[in-house]
């Protein structure tokens, strides 16, 4: 029996560039929450994909010389392929090209207009191609501070546009905050939000005239749709939206969206606007991760320091990656990307830690008992902490999920394995071996290994899903996880373990 439905999303990245860590984090994250939740009995639909229309998308097709649709069709690819070797298992992947979607926007759309919220008017001001945002005066003499390299380009647009009452909706967004405080996450970006919208809400162009790589407004002349209320759709066009489908039935409202810091406002101010315009269930969640900056310094560009997650994954595997990634930096922070951070995480804790753990485990298991895992005969006070300390972990690990604390979840799960790596040092099995006295003492030794092992594999699935599988192999389980019982005592005696290649190798940084 399924325990219940969980939906979780990331944004949808733009296709006028390639991917860079930045999106390869928010889908590590998500991909890592829906193992979780899937491996606890969760029925869990996890969705993400591409962004394709908008004047960035128009503008980037048009410098390189092709048409919009060539431009996505091509890019695309990159971010299909880049999921595929980061071991991610979405449910669906969207593209907003797609005529699904196409039907979903106009839906909404009729809706909310239906209900009163949309009228046209003339939009006189400026608009920001990078970031697709209408931008107020005071914005733009921010912007003219800047570098003009790192500028983003500025549109001065005059035309007619269609207007969402957003200011209606001031209010009720400020009640829906108060009442569900989980609405917005972490608190302080809820603050910030919070402030924003006391601030004053004003109506929001919602379509644009002067270019039409986009999705036509229902039954009007020469509109294009604005990317932001065409992107957010997507959420809804994946379930069916606006078929009754079961999966919208299942699924709707969304469990978790994931967003960068950055595109919050567009997230937990319009979006649900929109669905109340629109009579739809909110959002439960909507949680804002931080920034990577790489080697101290601000990703761009025009610095040439993006990261290529395709390049790290060949030099260090994807496992390596995902483990970086999340274990580095608390969720919902911003954090520096450092070649000699991650040299220093895997070789401390991957290699020294958890690799060598399994290692020297299995290893003693070949050697003093033919590789089959032995009978626990009687328990000591050692073998009963490592038991309460997994109970302890696994506890930990759990809440530490709740708040998405990915860092946290991973400094528990290795606090454990230095605890029994510390277990093998001081009951040295080695010298154990040598008395045939303490044979029992040993049996039970190696058992309290093998199960140690066993549940490790179990806490760190969601985040290195690949090593928790090889590490299942090499101590006779089957690869999937979620039927297992997760408690402590459910290694069989007589188990065959094979130590096989290590999980990690030692990176000797020539670089540093
Ligand atoms: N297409 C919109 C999202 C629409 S969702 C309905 C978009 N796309 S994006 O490709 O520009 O950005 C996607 C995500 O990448 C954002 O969540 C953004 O915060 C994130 N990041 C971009 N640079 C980043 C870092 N340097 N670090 C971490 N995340 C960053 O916005």
């Amino acid at each position: 029996m399924k325990k219940g439905k969980f939906y979780v999303t990331t944004p949808i990245y733009y296709v006028n560039d390639v991917p860079h860590i930045g999106h390869a984090y928010t889908t590590i994250a998500a991909d890592t929450i829906a193992r979780y939740k899937a491996a606890a009995g969760y029925e869990v639909y996890f969705l993400t994909g591409t962004d394709e229309h908008g004047r960035k998308i128009e503008q980037a097709a048009q410098a390189g010389g092709e048409a919009p649709i060539e431009l996505a069709d091509r890019v695309v690819v990159k971010f299909q392929d880049l999921w595929k070797i980061l071991g991610i298992q979405n449910t669906d992947f969207i593209r907003t090209t797609e005529s699904r979607h196409h039907g979903a926007v106009s839906e909404i759309w009729r809706l909310v207009e239906k209900n009163g919220d949309i009228y046209l008017d003339e939009y006189e001001g400026w608009y920001d191609v990078r970031n697709e945002a209408f931008i107020t005066e005071t914005q733009v003499e921010e912007i003219m501070k800047l570098p003009e390299k790192t500028r983003p380009h500025l549109e001065k647009i005059k035309e007619q546009s269609y207007f969402f009452r957003l200011s209606k909706y001031q209010e009720p967004l400020l009640l829906h905050y108060s009442e569900h405080p989980e609405f917005i996450k972490p608190d302080y970006r809820r603050n910030e939000v919070v402030s924003f919208v006391e601030g004053g809400l004003r109506d929001l162009s919602v379509s644009r005239t002067n270019f039409s790589w986009g999705i036509p407004v229902p039954d009007s002349q020469g509109h294009v749709v604005y990317v932001w209320f065409d992107a957010l759709t997507n959420y809804l066009t994946s379930l069916g939206f606006p078929g009754k489908t079961q999966d919208f039935e299942n699924f709707w409202p969304a469990d978790i969206h994931l967003v960068g810091k950055d595109i919050l406002r567009f997230h937990a101010v319009y979006w649900p606007a929109f669905l109340m315009s629109a009579g739809l269930e909110l959002p439960k969640t909507v949680f804002a991760h931080g920034w990577w900056t790489v080697e101290g310094e601000k990703m761009s560009k025009s610095l040439g320091n993006v990261v290529d997650p395709c390049k790290v994954v060949e030099e260090f595997g994807s496992e390596i990656f995902r483990y970086f990634l999340l274990r580095e930096i608390p969720f919902g922070q911003d954090g520096d990307y450092s070649r000699k951070s991650l040299v220093n995480r895997v070789n401390g804790e991957l290699v020294n830690g958890l690799g060598n753990l399994v290692s020297r485990s299995l290893s003693m298991t070949e050697r003093y008992a033919d590789g089959v895992v032995p009978n626990p005969v009687e328990l000591s006070e050692s073998d009963k902490a490592i038991a309460n300390s997994y109970k302890e972990t696994k506890q930990q690990v759990r809440s530490d999920f709740e708040e998405l604390a990915f860092n946290k979840a991973l400094s528990h799960i290795w606090e454990f394995i230095a605890l029994v790596n510390k277990y093998v040092d001081k009951t040295a099995p080695w010298k154990l071996a040598k008395q045939e006295e303490q044979r029992n003492r040993l049996e039970t030794v190696l058992w309290t290994l093998a199960e140690s092992i066993r549940v490790i594999s179990l806490l760190i699935y969601p985040f290195l899903p690949e090593t928790a599988c090889e590490i299942r192999k090499k101590i006779g389980l089957s690869t999937g996880i979620g039927k297992e019982n997760t408690d402590w005592g459910y290694t069989k005696p007589g188990t065959i373990v094979k130590k096989g290649e290590n999980l990690f190798t030692k990176i000797t940084d020539e670089k540093k």
